[in-house]
């Protein structure tokens, strides 16, 4: 079985740089091979990691949804061979882009297969970190039904701990089952004010580090570096999410 490790929370609070980081500490600490998966439409987690990809598992289904005839065996051999295309190997990890959500039609059949196949290729690789899209409509289409540990990424806002609490309880509703869930604060400047540490404590959630704001990464990712392997001597930040991953990713 493999380790699943996923990111959610509300826009723009910095899952996919945090998911770039989980994949370097366990890069780092030796738990490979990794299998990266971008499972936002806006797939981004590729520029993290400085890696390129051409296909996304959304074309391999697409294609699988318009061929015609009904002889499985050849639909499965067919998306097993596009999952192989689809994944970019890298050296400790590889990557894997969801891409688009479904269009309209019947994709039932597709999907299931697509599931076995999932199932079948990517339990081959003991870690897996997901990056997931923006948004609560999202979560309920969460790729893994079963997560080792979730992060539920936040700002240091109230709206956006509002929404990182709606995610918290959502995922128990949804039923995916999760092994440990915590909470990141991340691009904090300055310190937790009261009100938000009162509403994490009433609320019992786990927030399990607070990284700051960190130029070093926010210039990194304008001029289009992959911010996953900025030296950790230089940004604060980098440091924060290796100490939170050191604390979450070891022993599980
Ligand atoms: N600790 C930090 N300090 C400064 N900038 C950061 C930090 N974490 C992330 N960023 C920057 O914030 C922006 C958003 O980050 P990121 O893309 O990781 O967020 P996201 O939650 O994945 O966004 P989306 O919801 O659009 O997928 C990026 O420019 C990123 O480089
Ligand atoms: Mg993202």
């Amino acid at each position: 079985m493999s380790m699943i490790i996923g990111m959610a929370g509300k826009g723009g609070t910095g899952k996919t740089t945090l998911a770039g980081l989980a994949i370097r500490y366990l890069a780092k600490v030796g738990k490979v091979p990794i299998l990266a998966v971008d499972a936002d439409s806006n797939a981004n987690l590729a520029d993290v990691l400085g890696m390129t990809y051409e296909h996304t598992l959304s074309e391999a289904r697409e294609e699988m949804k318009s061929s015609v005839g009904n002889v499985s065996i050849t639909k499965d051999t067919l998306i097993e061979l596009r999952t192989q295309e689809a994944i970019v190997e890298g050296d400790d990890f590889d990557l894997v882009v969801m891409g688009q959500p479904e269009g309209s039609g019947c994709y039932c059949a597709a999907n299931s297969i697509l599931a076995a196949v999932l199932e079948r290729t990517l339990n081959n690789y003991p870690y897996q970190v997901i990056d997931n899209e923006a948004g609560m409509e999202h979560i309920s289409r969460l790729t893994a039904r079963y997560m080792d540990i979730f992060f539920v990424v936040s700002d240091a806002s109230r709206r956006g701990l509002t929404a990182a609490l709606r995610i918290w309880h959502l995922v128990d509703e949804l039923k995916i089952r999760i092994k440990h869930k915590y909470l990141i604060i991340n691009r904090m400047r300055g310190e937790l004010s009261e009100e938000v540490k009162g509403i994490i404590d009433k609320e019992g959630i786990d927030l399990v580090g607070v990284i700051p704001d960190d130029t070093v990464i926010y210039n990194a990712d304008q001029k289009g570096e992959p911010t996953s392997f900025l030296d950790s001597n230089s940004s604060p930040a980098v440091t924060a999410a290796m100490e939170i991953f050191e604390k979450t990713l070891v022993e599980s």
